[in-house]
């Protein structure tokens, strides 16, 4: 769909209410050592079960194109699939900050990124947008037009074709020094917030020692300012095994709500991950 036929759609939150959580909210939590919880979410019922357990943010995550399209890897994901889950997940929320994936492909110059990340934001409604890798760049030039960028940095699902398999990043510690590297350079370029997926949790720690800007971790240990996971995973409903960083938080809930609550409380409570969680 053309960016005038979707801006010509209506939708119920266009315009940022004073009441959502912004980046600076996510930043003085870093500053208080207060956790930042974060859940993926792709749809208005989710998005608004999310928000009321009181999550910080959800992630409009790429992961989309295996949880909810069935794909093998989240590289057929468009910007089209993006922006209408996105405005999907922005409708519905009313206090959680939303930030949306800019998917494999859409980010390959500074001005393609640009027009992507204007469809998430302007049409999508995503406050922030992230992309994969240390694209230092592309990275500048959107948070010179105002943009908000998260980096994700670590395990690259959008590599797996590079990476040849979804296994933990930065073990060794030629790795270990380049994603350090890599992430001092994003917060330079002006990068406000940091995913890391998959890496050991004494790195991920070091990581979010050094850096101003909060890191939530995926698979990083309970040292990050925040945590994320996809919804499914910690639902048990995804189709493949849950990952060793994932929990099964229905075991123990009567209600998705339930659920939700239990991992909000427990990020916040720094009780999840645990040591079995982490690498
Ligand atoms: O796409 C996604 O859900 C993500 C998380 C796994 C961090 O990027």
């Amino acid at each position: 769909m053309a960016l005038e036929d979707w801006t010509k759609m209506t939708y119920l939150n266009s315009e940022n209410s004073p009441s959502l959580l912004t980046i600076n909210d996510l930043e003085i939590m870093k500053q208080k050592g207060e956790k930042i919880s974060c859940l993926t979410a792709y749809d208005a019922s989710f998005s608004a079960l999310i928000d009321t357990a009181g999550v910080d943010v959800i992630l409009v995550g790429d992961s989309l194109g295996m949880v909810v399209q069935g794909h093998d890897t989240t590289l057929p994901v468009t910007i089209s699939d993006m922006t209408y889950h996105s405005r999907c997940v922005t409708q519905a929320r009313k206090r959680a900050f939303v930030i949306a994936d800019l998917p494999f492909m859409t980010y390959t110059t500074p001005a393609v990124a640009a027009e992507n990340a204007a469809q998430l934001m302007q049409v999508g409604g995503a406050q922030m947008v992230k992309l994969e890798g240390a694209h230092v760049e592309v990275v500048a030039f959107l948070v010179n037009l105002g943009v908000p960028v998260c980096a994700h940095l670590g395990l690259l699902p959008q590599s797996i074709n590079q990476l040849g398999s979804y296994k933990v990043r930065g073990k060794d510690s030629v790795e270990a020094a380049k994603i350090i590297a890599d992430a001092a350079q994003l917060q330079a370029a002006g990068a406000s917030l940091l995913v890391l997926e998959c890496v050991p949790a004494e790195l991920a720690q070091e990581i979010t020692a050094q850096l101003r800007i909060p890191v939530i971790g995926i698979g990083a240990g309970v040292d990050c300012d925040g945590q994320v996971l996809v919804i499914y995973d910690m639902l048990d409903i995804s189709m493949g095994k849950r990952p060793r960083f994932s929990k099964n938080f229905m075991s123990d809930s009567s209600s998705i709500a339930e659920a939700i609550q239990a991992y909000h409380h427990a990020v916040k409570a720094a009780q999840f991950p645990s040591v079995e969680h982490s690498f």
